[in-house]
């Protein structure tokens, strides 16, 4: 069991880790620290969903999916996170965290080697794979992942579309979260409302951390 206050500890851990790969220096630590203490708790809660989904018995690939890789300090943070956090973890030989990005950043091929040592550094079982986001997500099974990050094009139509396409994915009482809820993106909140507006019988909870969003399926 890993308690909150080793948290800060763990975090600047990993992010000295990471900028010392070649990262990028964070330019927004209190937010990314958030972000830490954010997946640390859903890693937690997550407990509860594999418990009611029988972890056991589930041959899913991937617990979590990430759409929109950056430069994989979300995906290893979310990755350690739920390692920590998540007693149930059972799939120790599968790839637990998806993460997938078009690759039309300079930053790619250096996220693909900084995500290849943090698996080793870390015992994390992330595997990247460049793609379109949109054809990834449709390719996954229903019901088939307990948590989705959208952090990819932050455009009013692509998070209604990474929305519609991927809450299906999620198991029921799944965690479906995204970043940029923020009146600088604008069309990340003003999508988000819109979206709960018309599908408010998918949601059985939702709140913000900072410009962190998530949702609850129901
Ligand atoms: C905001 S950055 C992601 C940051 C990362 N999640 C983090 O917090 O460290 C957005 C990324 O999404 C990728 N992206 C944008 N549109 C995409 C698409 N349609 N499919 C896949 N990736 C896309 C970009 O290449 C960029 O690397």
């Amino acid at each position: 069991m890993i308690y909150l206050d080793e948290m800060p500890e763990r975090f600047d851990k990993i992010l000295h880790w990471y900028c010392g790969q070649g990262g990028t220096t964070p330019t927004a630590p209190a937010e990314l620290f958030q972000l830490y203490h954010w997946f640390f708790a859903i890693g937690m809660s997550m407990q509860h969903v594999y418990y009611h989904s029988k972890a056991k018995d589930r041959s899913r690939d991937y617990s979590v999916v990430e759409l929109g890789t950056g430069l994989g300090v979300s995906s290893i943070l979310m990755a350690k996170g739920f390692k920590d956090g998540n007693e149930y973890c059972p799939q120790k030989n599968k790839c637990l965290l998806l993460t997938v990005d078009n690759g039309n950043e300079s930053s790619t091929q250096k996220a693909a080697q900084i995500i290849k040592l943090a698996n080793r550094q870390f015992g994390l079982s992330i595997k990247f794979q460049i793609g379109n986001d949109m054809e990834r997500l449709k390719s996954l099974p229903d019901w088939s992942v307990d948590a989705l990050f959208t952090d990819a094009n932050h455009g009013y139509a692509d998070v209604i579309n990474a929305l519609d396409l991927g809450v299906p994915k999620v198991v029921m009482r799944g965690r479906i979260m995204g970043h940029d809820y923020d009146p600088v993106e604008l069309s990340v909140p003003l999508a988000i409302e819109d979206w709960k507006a018309k599908n408010g019988q998918l949601v059985g909870g939702w709140g913000l951390i900072n410009s962190l969003w998530w949702m609850i399926k129901r």
